[in-house]
């Protein structure tokens, strides 16, 4: 464990580019892994949730190679030949991996064996298990549905009409990525939109899927045994990583920072709504696509925060934001009250108790429900910050550079008790904190 203090900042200035979206990064190495030549992916998150999917991938055949510009090239496995892993599949901290590769693996005729570490050893995958086995999988999992869990594919697999029972852009993808091998129409009914990095690329890659609407809820449809082809990626910056900045530059004084390159897909960007909707002064700047997502710049700068209720309905778009909006709400004038986040219980961590407990270390008032976090906020008043014991993180990336920004409008400073972490999805923060706060 490495422990660090964060402590009270100068204005957050410059431009800084945050890395590679997490989850259109875990897609391309699967998707390009999967389809017949050669795909070249940029602008790839090098992070370590990442690498375990880049790992699983070659294990199952594919070859995928680095160059020295940080071109990443991969040549396809093809779908239908999987090779049969001869170690079990290590998906360190990363459910998303996981679950994602279970999909995979479920219509293929091949058994394989995942692991994870502690935190991903406690996470829920009856989840996944459960329409795949309908498909039909087999699965032997850990006491409650966890890992570690072996897997036995099915060749031919059952196409299956699914209806999400939570809003899981990881669900949805597992069924769909199973249904790529699987003759015939396979179908996955949204009644929330989650994140669709999976259908839009998809499409990219060549599959034949299609959207649809029924009652106000989302129709998804893919048409198995696919055929992808090679393309080219260029993964767009993430704005799970960029929310840190967002609410770091808005709660500093002063602050007045260019975060470029942040993808503003609309199942994700919910953070940069609700953070307006608080009175965060954020511009985007050069509106553009890349890699068929909508991309900006944005420019933030300090402004007092006011709290608000934030609209349940908006959760899917900014799910992993949460423990930053915490921090934000944490100095924001005013009370502000989040429901709907009972998703957020088996994250990494169980990320309502966990950030209740850091924040309150930290010295902010909150007070916590089944399903959320009321928060009243100091106005603007620094936090005290953490005094002897530093706030535990749990294995939990999003914590610990949540409450590193926490740290950043302290008195005393924020200890944190481990950020090891944070280098699953964003190993550059460090570095890019003390950049723009120079
Ligand atoms: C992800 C989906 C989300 C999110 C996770 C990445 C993805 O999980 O929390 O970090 O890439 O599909 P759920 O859709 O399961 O809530």
């Amino acid at each position: 464990m490495t422990s660090h203090t964060f402590t009270s900042s100068p204005p957050l200035k410059g431009r800084l580019t945050v890395p590679g979206d997490k989850s259109i990064s875990h897609r391309s190495l699967m998707f390009a892994g999967l389809a017949v030549g050669e795909s070249r992916i940029t602008g790839l998150l090098e992070g370590e949730d990442v690498l375990a999917t880049a790992a699983a991938m070659r294990k199952l055949g594919a070859d995928i190679e680095r160059l020295g510009d940080g071109t990443w090239v991969v040549y396809g496995a093809g779908l239908g030949s999987l090779l049969e892993p001869r170690t079990a599949l290590d998906m360190g901290n990363s459910g998303t991996s996981t679950r994602l590769m279970m999909g995979l693996l479920a219509s293929h005729a091949v058994s394989a064996t995942f692991v994870g570490d502690a935190s991903l050893s406690g996470r829920p995958m009856n989840r996944v298990i459960e329409p795949l086995s309908q498909m039909g999988a087999s699965f032997e999992a850990s006491s409650g549905g966890t890992l570690p869990c072996m897997v036995r594919g099915a060749f031919p697999a059952v196409p299956i009409t699914y209806r999400l029972p939570v809003a899981s852009a990881q669900v949805k993808s597992a069924v769909l990525i199973a249904g790529l091998n699987t003759p015939g129409i396979t179908t996955v009914i949204e009644p929330v939109a989650t994140r669709d990095h999976t259908e839009r690329m998809l499409t990219g890659f060549g599959a034949q899927l299609e959207i649809g609407e029924d009652k106000g809820e989302r129709v998804i449809t893919i048409h198995g045994e696919a055929d992808l082809t090679a393309m080219d990626v260029t993964v767009p910056g993430d704005p799970s990583s960029a929310a840190f900045f967002l609410v770091a530059a808005s709660i500093i004084p002063g602050s007045d920072l260019v975060v470029e390159n942040v993808g503003l897909n609309p199942t994700r960007a919910g953070i940069v709504t609700v953070l307006k909707q608080m009175g965060a002064d954020i511009e985007e700047l050069n509106a553009r696509e890349v890699g068929g997502e909508p991309v900006a710049d944005l420019r933030v700068r300090y402004a007092p925060l006011t709290g608000i209720d934030v609209d349940p309905a908006i959760v899917p778009s900014m799910v992993d934001e949460f423990p930053v909006l915490f921090v934000a709400a944490a100095l924001a004038k005013g009370t502000t009250r989040c429901t709907g986040l009972e998703e957020l219980r088996v994250k990494e961590s169980d990320r309502i108790a966990v950030m209740a407990a850091a924040l309150t270390a930290a010295g902010a008032r909150v007070e916590e429900q089944e399903d959320g976090l009321t928060i009243y906020g100091t106005g603007g008043e620094p936090l005290n910050g953490t005094s002897g014991e530093p706030v535990k993180t749990h294995l939990d990336h999003r914590i610990a550079m949540s409450m590193a920004v926490a740290g950043l409008t302290s008195k005393n400073g924020v200890e944190v008790d481990d950020t090891a972490p944070i280098a699953t999805s964003f190993p550059s923060f460090m570095e890019l904190l003390e950049g723009a706060s120079r």
